[in-house]
């Protein structure tokens, strides 16, 4: 039977209404840009990544911020579930950690085992945990020890080019920790995100594996993402620099192709994101936080470098709005 992108799939014990994901993203994956993926049709979201020790130790951002889930986000699109990524390498911290993302409602609690940056490295967690297998198989039982929720691991190939080493981790946290599926990003830690993914290595994890695997990596653009799809037999896809400011992506991916955004459309929703951010963090840290949202659709709208510069000059939320405004033809022409 031909396999859709649009059939629902079963997680964990959970059903997933589609199979178009929206990856862990650091500094930017937090409830409204989860909301925003899930209104374009996602089926499953991912938090950025919380680090397990700062949820251990009360940090309070990290409690109230990283760790909210909005009630919109449940209700949204065709309600698929939820799933908080953390990273860490202690087992006993990720088991305390991942009971406080269980009460905070998360549906399924998503481990890092494949972040490149030596800040996360060094600490022994994140792409360091594909030297360490047996630390790596104690973490996965811990969160879903210390949570009662399904875990999936999200890793990569190899920590250098041309190894595998991912492949077999895969199998130890299948096989010895139980975890529900595994998100493979073929790249090796060593390349971050440049060059082409293997996906003929995620392939044959895909048939080694009994769990669903999640594909990650050079999700660009609605015909490739089916490609990839197809080529790996994997049971979904994880869109993630695609859909940096480019939410349309769900829906072309789903829908199959499907038209670009209007003008209109792309400035409507780069309020609707300045909105929910002042929702998040209030006006004064709202500016902040969005600068590295604006680029996303300063581009896709082809503005030049002035907007971008007064854009990052803006220094108050209404600032940043009379320019996203004053670039709608229709708004300025009343203006005027
Ligand atoms: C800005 C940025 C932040 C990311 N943050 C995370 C993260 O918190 N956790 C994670 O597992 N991967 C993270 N990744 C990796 C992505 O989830 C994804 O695997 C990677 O970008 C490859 O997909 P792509 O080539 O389609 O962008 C991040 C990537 C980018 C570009």
């Amino acid at each position: 039977m031909e396999r859709s992108l649009q059939d629902s799939w079963i997680l964990g014990g959970l059903t997933v209404p589609n199979r178009v994901v929206l990856a862990p993203l650091a500094g930017i994956g937090n409830w409204f840009v989860r909301l925003q993926a899930k209104r374009f049709g996602a089926g499953l979201v991912v938090s950025e990544m919380v680090s397990s020790f700062a949820i251990h130790y009360g940090n309070e951002k990290t409690l109230t911020e990283l760790l909210r889930i909005h009630p919109d986000e449940r209700a949204a699109g065709s309600g698929g579930p939820i799933s908080i990524q953390l990273f860490g390498h202690d087992p006993g911290v990720m088991r305390s950690a991942a009971a406080t993302v269980a009460e905070a409602g998360a549906d399924l609690i998503d481990l890092n085992m494949g972040c490149p940056v030596p800040k996360v490295m060094k600490t022994g967690a994140g792409a360091a945990m594909l030297k360490d297998p047996d630390t790596a198989v104690a973490v996965a039982r811990a969160a879903a020890e210390g949570s009662g929720l399904p875990v999936t691991v999200k890793l990569r190939a190899s920590n250098l080019p041309g190894q595998m080493e991912g492949v077999e981790v895969a199998e130890r946290l299948v096989h010895d920790a139980g975890v529900a599926g595994i998100t493979f990003h073929p790249r090796s830690a060593a390349v971050r995100h440049k060059g082409t993914p293997d996906y003929d290595l995620a392939a044959t994890l895909v048939e080694r594996l009994p769990v669903p695997v999640i594909v990650s990596g050079g999700m660009h653009g609605a015909e490739h993402i089916r490609w990839v799809f197809d080529h790996t037999g994997c049971e979904a896809v994880m869109l993630a620099r695609g859909a940096l400011g480019n939410p349309w992506l769900f829906a072309q991916v789903l829908d199959g192709g499907g038209p670009e955004p209007s003008r209109g459309q792309v400035l409507e929703e780069w309020e609707w994101v300045l909105d929910r951010a002042v929702e998040h963090l209030g006006p004064d840290r709202a500016v902040r936080y969005l600068r590295k949202f604006h680029p996303w659709y300063i581009e896709r709208l082809g503005e030049s470098r002035a907007v971008q510069d007064a854009m990052q000059r803006a220094e108050s939320i209404e600032d940043q709005r009379t320019v996203i405004r004053s670039l709608d033809p229709v708004l300025s022409s009343a203006a005027a």
